[in-house]
């Protein structure tokens, strides 16, 4: 069994995070090895990052930190949920991110974009080396272009968004499998 977290990386009231998460969770649904959790960052409501120490020592004075902690741990895959804001990602997500050290390295990250003009495109671009400097593996990313996918406010993802997402998710299982079994790392 693979669990994957699905972190949404909006926190604002009438998101349409709330539309994009469930359309992924009934692709996920699919999968029978998988079982997703939804890490809804408004839900978690992690303050901008108030811990002392490097996030490297794991020495965290707050208990909301390590629940944060122990919840991405327990996770072999993650997928990233996030808008386009100001042709990037949300700061809440880089927030959540920056919280963590050791929790998200060698985790295997794909990413759902979503945004008007450029359909995500950007915070996609942007989030990418920032996971790869936490030690992340991305994976791929598939886009939402709300223009064309948002009618009187209610997201209709086409077939071939299903089909997009159904690839980044096989690949993303591919290689937290191809992780698992990797021999202890070189010291
Ligand atoms: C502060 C802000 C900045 C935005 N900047 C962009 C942008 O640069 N490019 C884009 O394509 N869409 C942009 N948008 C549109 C959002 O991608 C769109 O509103 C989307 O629904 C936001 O995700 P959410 O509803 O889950 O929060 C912006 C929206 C907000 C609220």
């Amino acid at each position: 069994l693979i669990t994957l977290g699905i972190i949404l990386g909006s926190t604002r009231p009438g998101r349409v995070s709330e539309q994009v998460a469930p359309w992924v969770t009934s692709r996920t649904d699919l999968l029978p090895d998988v079982q997703a959790e939804l890490l809804d960052l408004a839900a978690i409501g992690l303050p901008f990052l108030d811990e002392a120490e490097h996030p490297s020592t794991q020495n965290y004075a707050h208990e909301r930190t390590r629940s944060w902690s122990r919840r991405v741990d327990a996770l072999d895959a993650v997928l990233l949920v996030t808008p386009e804001y100001n042709s990037s990602f949300p700061a809440p997500l880089k927030n959540a991110l920056d919280y963590l050290s050791a929790e998200w390295r060698r985790k295997p990250v794909g990413m759902v974009g979503y945004g008007m003009t450029s359909a995500g495109t950007r915070a996609v671009a942007s989030l990418t080396p920032v996971v790869v400097a936490l030690g992340m593996v991305p994976i791929g990313a598939v886009q939402l272009p709300l223009r064309e996918r948002l009618r009187s406010g209610v997201l209709l993802p086409t077939d071939s968004d299903d089909q997009a997402l159904d690839g980044l998710l096989s690949d993303l299982l591919e290689m937290t499998l191809l992780l698992r079994r990797s021999p202890t790392p070189v010291p």
